[in-house]
C-alpha cells in the first residue's frame, strides 16, 4: 500500500487544528505526536474515550472489531480515532475541549526497542525490559503502546521504572488465558525481539507538586504504574511531607511479586508510607509477616481492604487505580462515596 500525505482537520469545541499526517498515521497517533491532547484512555481500541466524528473526507478503520465501537453512533458517522487513518484530506470533530499539552510535556511518539531482559516473576507474571533505540522522558504512572511482530495491535503495558532519558523501559504482564500476545510471551522465547512502541501515553501521573496524600490500589500487574510512582515519590522524598497508602491485590501468596521492592521503597520512605497486602484467597501465612515486617498484609478484596483501611482518612487525597476492571469500578465507586472529587481519581483500566 502507498503512503499518502495528508492533511486532517479536526474541530474541538475550543478551537481547530490542523495537522499533517500519511495514510499510516492513527488519526490519534498523529494528534498526541503533535502535542495536540486528543480525549482518549486506552490507546488501543477498547474504551470509545476517543471517540470522534467524520466530516468530510475518508478513513479506513484498522479494527473494525474492536470493543470500543460499541460506545459509536455508527450512522452519526463516529469513529475510534485511535484505530482509524485517514485515506484522504479530511475534516473531524471532537466533541469535547482540546488543548495544546504543556510545555515540558512528555509528548508521544513513534519508538523502536528490543527485548533485552526476560523474568517469570509468578508462575502467570513476567517481567520484561525492552532496550530503546533512543532515550524517553516519561512521567510516572505512564503507559506504552507496544506492539510485536506478527501480532496485530499494540497493546497498553505501564512502566515500572521512573527515570529521566531512560534507555530502558521495565514491565510486568500478566498472563491472559487465550490472550494472544500474553499467551505468545509466556510460551516463546522473547529475547532480542525487535518491537515498534508509541508514548508515553497517559494522564494517571504523579508530580512532587502535587501536594496531596496518595492513595494507590493496584490488582496483579496494576503494581506496575503504581512501582512508578512510588519510586519518583521516594527520590523526592515526598512522603517525608505526605501520606502513601498502597493496596497491593492478589489472590494468594505464591501470585504476590515485588515485596522485596516494596519492602525497600517502605524502608527508604519511612512510616508515612503504608503498604498493604491484600490477599483474596486466603489468609496471609504466619512466615508472610515474619519475611516482611515493613508490609502489612490483609485478606479479602483489594478495594474492600483499602475501604476498611482508609475510614475517615481520605482528606487532601489523590487516588491511583490500575488492573482489571471490575477492580478499577470498585474502587471508584468505593471513593466516590467518601466524596473523593473525580479529578483526584485517575485510573488504567486494564481492559
Ligand atoms: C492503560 C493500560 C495499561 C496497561 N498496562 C498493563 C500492564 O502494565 N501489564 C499488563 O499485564 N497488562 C496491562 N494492560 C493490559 C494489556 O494491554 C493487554 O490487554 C493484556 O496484556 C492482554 O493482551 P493479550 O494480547 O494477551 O490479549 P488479547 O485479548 O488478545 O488482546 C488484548 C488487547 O490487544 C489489542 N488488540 C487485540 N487484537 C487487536 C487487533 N486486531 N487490532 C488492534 N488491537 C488489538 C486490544 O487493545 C485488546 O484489548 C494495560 C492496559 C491498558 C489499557
Ligand atoms: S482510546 Fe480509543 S478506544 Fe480507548
Amino acid at each position: 500500500m502507498t503512503t499518502k500525505t495528508l492533511n486532517i482537520q479536526v474541530n474541538a469545541r475550543n478551537r481547530a487544528y490542523a495537522l499533517d499526517g500519511t495514510s499510516n498515521d492513527k488519526i490519534l497517533n498523529l494528534g498526541l505526536s503533535n502535542a495536540v491532547d486528543l480525549p482518549y484512555e486506552c490507546g488501543s481500541g477498547t474504551c470509545g474515550t476517543c471517540k470522534a466524528r467524520l466530516i468530510s473526507g475518508e478513513i479506513c478503520d484498522q479494527w473494525p472489531e474492536a470493543p470500543g465501537r460499541k460506545f459509536l453512533k455508527l450512522k452519526k458517522g463516529e469513529f475510534l480515532m485511535c484505530q482509524c487513518a485517514a485515506k484522504t484530506d479530511s475534516v473531524i470533530e471532537v466533541e469535547s475541549f482540546v488543548h495544546t499539552m504543556e510545555a515540558g510535556a512528555c509528548v508521544p511518539a513513534p519508538l523502536k526497542g528490543r527485548i533485552s531482559s526476560v523474568k517469570l516473576l509468578t508462575p502467570d507474571v513476567i517481567f520484561l525490559q525492552i532496550a530503546l533505540q533512543q532515550t524517553v522522558d516519561f512521567d510516572a504512572g505512564q503507559f506504552m503502546l507496544v506492539q510485536f511482530p506478527e501480532i496485530v495491535g499494540f497493546r497498553g503495558w505501564s512502566m515500572v521504572n521512573y527515570e529521566r532519558h531512560a534507555k530502558t523501559l521495565d514491565f510486568v504482564i500478566k498472563k491472559k488465558p487465550g490472550g494472544e500476545l500474553s499467551e505468545w510471551l509466556f510460551n516463546n522465547n522473547c529475547d532480542g525481539v525487535e518491537v515498534d512502541l508509541f508514548g508515553p501515553m497517559g494522564n494517571a501521573t504523579f508530580y512532587s507538586r502535587l501536594a496531596k496524600n496518595i492513595l494507590c490500589i493496584a490488582g496483579g500487574s496494576g503494581i506496575a504504574g503504581i512501582m512508578s510512582i512510588l519510586s519518583r515519590a521516594s527520590q523526592d522524598g515526598y512522603f517525608s511531607q505526605y501520606n502513601g497508602d498502597v493496596f497491593f491485590g492478589v489472590r494468594t501468596m505464591k501470585d504476590a511479586f515485588f515485596l522485596d521492592e516494596l519492602s525497600v521503597l517502605r524502608g527508604e520512605c519511612g512510616e508515612k508510607l503504608n503498604i498493604t497486602i491484600a490477599l483474596s484467597e486466603e489468609a496471609a501465612p504466619d512466615d508472610a509477616r515474619t519475611d516482611y515486617p515493613l508490609l502489612t498484609f490483609d485478606q479479602g478484596f483489594v478495594h474492600e481492604v483499602a475501604g476498611r483501611h482508609m475510614e475517615d482518612r481520605y482528606q487532601n487525597l489523590r487516588a491511583y487505580l490500575a488492573g482489571p476492571p471490575p477492580l478499577v469500578n470498585g474502587s471508584i465507586g468505593m471513593l466516590l462515596r467518601a466524596r473523593v472529587t473525580t479529578d483526584n481519581i485517575r485510573y488504567d483500566k486494564f481492559s
